[in-house]
C-alpha cells in the first residue's frame, strides 16, 4: 500500500533548489535575504501564536471549532491512512518484520535515515484461553454444577472490514498461565481505592476472580492491585460508559455502521506494571541485543516485580453481560461507584455474590508462553 506522492530523490532535488540561490551572492544580498527571512519568520511566529492563543487561550474559539481544527489536522496528516496501514495486518510483537520494513521504507521515502535495530526481549504469546460461567448449587454440596454460558472470547468478523479477519486471540501480554475456578466479584475500575472500598465493606477478596472495567488507570496496575489483595484472576472488560458520548444510548450506531464501539470489541495489551518498570521486564533500565547476553555475561532479572503473578483476560461488553447479570441484587451497590454507573444493560452494578444463594462461579483457564523473542 502506498499513499505518498513524493520520494527521496524528489525531496533531495527540492532541497538543492532551496539552497541554490545562496551559492553566488554578495554579503549584502545574503544579509538582506536573512532579514527578509527573519521578518517572514516573525510574521509566521506571530500568526502561529495568534492561532495558538485562539486554539488554547481565548474563548473566541468554540468547542466545535476546536474539534474541527483538530479533525482537519488529522486529515491533512493522513492520520486515517496511516492508521489503516498499521492496523491492516497483525502487529503482535516479534511476528511481523514485513510491517517494520514497510515503516522503514516510509521513513526513507521522506528522506530520513532509518535503521532496523534488533533486541531480544521477554515477550508473551497466547496459547489457549477460555472462560465458563458455571452454575453451582451449594445446597447440594456442589454436586450440581453445569456450564451455563461460555463466551467465545472472539471479536466478530465484519464483512465491511477485512482486517477483522486477522484475529490475535484475547490475551494480555505478561499475564500468567493458570486455571482458576472461583466466585467472582465486580471491582469497578480496579483502582487502589476501589479495592480498599471492597475491603472496608468486608468483601472477601482472597481467591476470587475480579471483573474489572477498563478506564481510569493503566490495565497492568488494575491487575497489580487485584493480586495485592489476593485476587486469583482478573477479567477486564470495556464498559461503553467509558466511551463518553459516543454510545448507542445516544443514538450512535456501532462499528461498522457508526462510531460507537462494536459490542464484540475486546481490548488486548500489555499487563505489565508500567509504573514499576517499562520495557523488557527482564532487563529493567536497559535493553539487550542478540548475543550480548553471552558476550557481556548479563543475567536477566527476575521479571516478577513488574509483571502479574495471576492470569488475566480481556472480554467484550457483549460477552461479559451474561456473567455480570448474575450478580444483580447480590451485595451492595457502592454509592461512590454510582457516579460512573456503567452502561451494561440489565446489570445493576452490584459487586458481589451472597454465599447463601445458589452461586455462580467462573472457570478461568489461560495458557501463555513467555519467551525471549527477537524484536525490531
Ligand atoms: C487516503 O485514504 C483514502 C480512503 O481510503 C483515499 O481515498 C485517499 O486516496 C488516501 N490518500 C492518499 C494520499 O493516499
Ligand atoms: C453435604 O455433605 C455433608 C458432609 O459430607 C453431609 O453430611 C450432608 O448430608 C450433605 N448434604 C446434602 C444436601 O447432600
Ligand atoms: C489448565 O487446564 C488445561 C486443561 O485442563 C491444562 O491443559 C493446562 O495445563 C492447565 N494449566 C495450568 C497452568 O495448570
Ligand atoms: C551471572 O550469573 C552467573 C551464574 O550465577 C554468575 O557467575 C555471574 O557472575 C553473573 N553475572 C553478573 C554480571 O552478575
Amino acid at each position: 500500500m502506498k499513499f505518498k506522492d513524493h520520494n527521496y530523490q524528489q525531496l533531495t532535488a527540492k532541497e538543492e533548489s532551496i539552497h541554490a540561490p545562496f551559492k553566488k551572492q554578495s554579503k549584502v544580498q545574503i544579509v538582506s535575504r536573512i532579514v527578509v527571512i527573519a521578518l517572514g519568520l516573525t510574521v509566521l511566529a506571530t500568526s502561529f501564536s495568534r492561532l495558538t492563543i485562539k486554539l488554547f487561550g481565548s474563548p473566541e474559539l468554540t468547542k466545535d471549532e476546536l474539534i474541527s481544527h483538530y479533525l482537519n489536522t488529522l486529515e491533512t496528516n493522513l492520520a486515517s491512512n496511516w492508521s489503516y496501514a498499521y492496523s491492516r495486518d497483525n502487529q503482535l510483537a516479534g511476528t511481523n518484520l514485513e510491517l517494520v520494513k514497510w515503516a522503514q521504507a516510509q521513513y526513507q521515502s521522506f528522506g530520513l535515515d532509518s535503521e532496523i535495530d534488533e533486541y531480544t526481549a521477554l515477550v508473551s504469546y497466547p496459547i489457549d484461553q477460555s472462560i465458563s460461567l458455571i452454575g453451582n448449587d451449594i445446597t447440594r454440596n456442589g454436586s450440581y454444577s453445569k456450564v451455563i454460558y461460555k463466551p467465545s472470547l472472539k471479536e466478530d468478523i465484519i464483512e465491511e472490514d477485512p482486517t477483522s479477519k486477522i484475529q490475535v486471540p484475547a490475551f494480555l501480554g505478561y499475564a500468567k498461565s493458570g486455571n482458576v475456578t472461583a466466585q467472582f466479584i465486580y471491582a469497578n475500575y480496579g483502582t487502589k481505592k476501589d479495592f480498599e472500598k471492597l475491603v472496608e465493606l468486608g468483601v472477601s477478596l482472597k481467591g476470587k476472580i475480579a471483573i474489572i472495567r477498563y478506564g481510569s488507570i493503566f490495565r497492568g496496575l488494575k491487575i497489580k492491585f487485584a493480586q495485592d489483595h489476593g485476587i486469583a484472576a482478573v477479567l477486564l472488560y470495556s464498559d461503553p460508559y467509558d466511551d463518553g458520548e459516543i454510545v448507542p444510548q445516544n443514538g450512535y450506531k456501532t462499528y461498522p455502521h457508526g462510531f460507537a464501539r462494536n459490542p464484540s470489541a475486546l481490548q488486548r495489551g500489555s499487563a505489565q506494571f508500567l509504573s514499576f518498570g517499562p520495557g523488557d521486564p527482564s532487563t529493567p533500565g536497559y535493553a539487550i541485543k542478540p548475543g550480548e547476553e553471552e558476550k557481556l555475561g548479563i543475567n536477566r532479572t527476575d521479571p516478577s516485580f513488574s509483571i502479574p503473578s495471576i492470569p488475566a483476560l480481556p472480554i467484550s461488553y457483549r460477552e461479559v453481560t451474561p456473567i455480570l447479570k448474575t450478580l444483580n441484587g447480590y451485595g451492595a451497590q457502592i454509592p461512590e461507584w454510582q457516579d460512573n454507573h456503567g452502561l451494561i444493560e440489565n446489570f445493576d452494578y452490584s459487586m458481589m455474590l451472597s454465599l447463601l444463594e445458589t452461586i455462580m462461579i467462573l472457570g478461568f483457564q489461560q495458557q501463555v508462553i513467555h519467551i525471549q523473542a527477537l524484536l525490531w
